[in-house]
């Protein structure tokens, strides 16, 4: 059984790739720095086991998933589960936001990630086996003032995902949204501790709640109580001008400059 994870350099990523080579699946690991996958590759490889292939990739760039499908096609690897983690966010207002960066944010947070399903999907299902996560958020549930665009884009994930749950009954193969609320990554490095918004929990323990509901069938999930009361009962019965107001007050900017985070 192979997995492969994008963003995989860090964070949630990272954490799915230890959960994965902990119960001996080999990974193809996928993100910008080389450096890191390989530092990653190795101590994992030596601790499981496992075959661990490095794929470096800069998912802005156009057709990325066709690049991706071939390496895999010419290294003769057959994806098993594929994990849409990577990702990153805009923090400021869009006035005041470059066209290019708010570009960039899409296409990795939504365009590479159907492109790399759109490849290897049809695969799974001829095989009738296999698994697609998708990293929502919290942020998918409610418009994101100051971060709009990515509010969006995971608001994108979500729909995007369980609309294809749907369409994958009785294939063999599953979709899952997993939507974390805050989680201890190298979001906190970048966009410093003001954009912590409610309790910050762990990157491990968010894959094994992914993991968990994969195999339960679930189509979409939230990390923790706290953030799933908010996502799946606050967020409906309030008005979506309320909602979008109080997400704004959230994610305020304290400085007026711009950060660009994951989260
Ligand atoms: N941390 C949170 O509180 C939180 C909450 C909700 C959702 N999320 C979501 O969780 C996912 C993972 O984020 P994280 O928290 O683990 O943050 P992170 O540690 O900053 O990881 C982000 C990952 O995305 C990769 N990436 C970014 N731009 C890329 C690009 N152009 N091409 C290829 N890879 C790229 C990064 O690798 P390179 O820099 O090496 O390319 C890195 O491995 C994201 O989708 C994020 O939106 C995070």
């Amino acid at each position: 059984m192979t997995a492969l994870i994008t963003g995989a350099s860090s964070g949630i990523g990272l954490a799915f790739a230890e959960q994965f080579a902990a119960e001996r699946h080999d990974l193809v690991l996928v993100a910008r720095r080389r450096d890191r996958l390989e530092a990653a590759a190795a101590r994992l490889q030596d601790r499981h086991g496992v075959r661990v292939t490095v794929l470096p990739a800069d998912l802005t760039e156009d057709g990325i998933w066709d690049r991706i499908s071939d390496e895999l096609d010419a290294q003769g690897i057959t994806v098993n589960t594929l994990v849409n983690n990577a990702g990153f966010g805009v923090h400021d207002d869009v006035a005041n936001s470059s066209p290019a960066d708010l570009a960039r944010e899409v296409q990795v947070n939504c365009t590479a990630l159907v492109g790399l399903i759109t490849k290897l999907l049809p695969g799974m299902v001829e095989r009738r086996s296999g698994s697609i996560i998708n990293i929502g958020s919290t942020a998918s549930f409610q418009p994101v003032p100051h971060m709009a665009v990515y509010g969006a884009s995971k608001a994108f994930v979500l729909s995007f995902t369980e609309a294809l749950a749907v369409e994958l009954r009785g294939t063999g193969v599953r979709a899952l949204a997993l939507c974390p609320g805050a989680t201890d990554t190298e979001f906190f490095d970048v966009a410093g501790e003001s954009a912590r918004t409610g309790r910050s929990r762990s990157a491990a323990d968010l894959v094994r709640h992914g993991l968990r509901a994969l195999r339960a069938g679930r189509s979409s999930t939230v990390h923790g109580l706290d953030n799933a009361l908010v996502a799946n009962i606050v967020a409906r019965l309030l008005p979506r001008r309320t909602i979008a107001a109080i997400a704004g007050r959230a994610t305020g900017l304290p400085q007026e400059n711009q950060n660009v985070s994951a989260g």
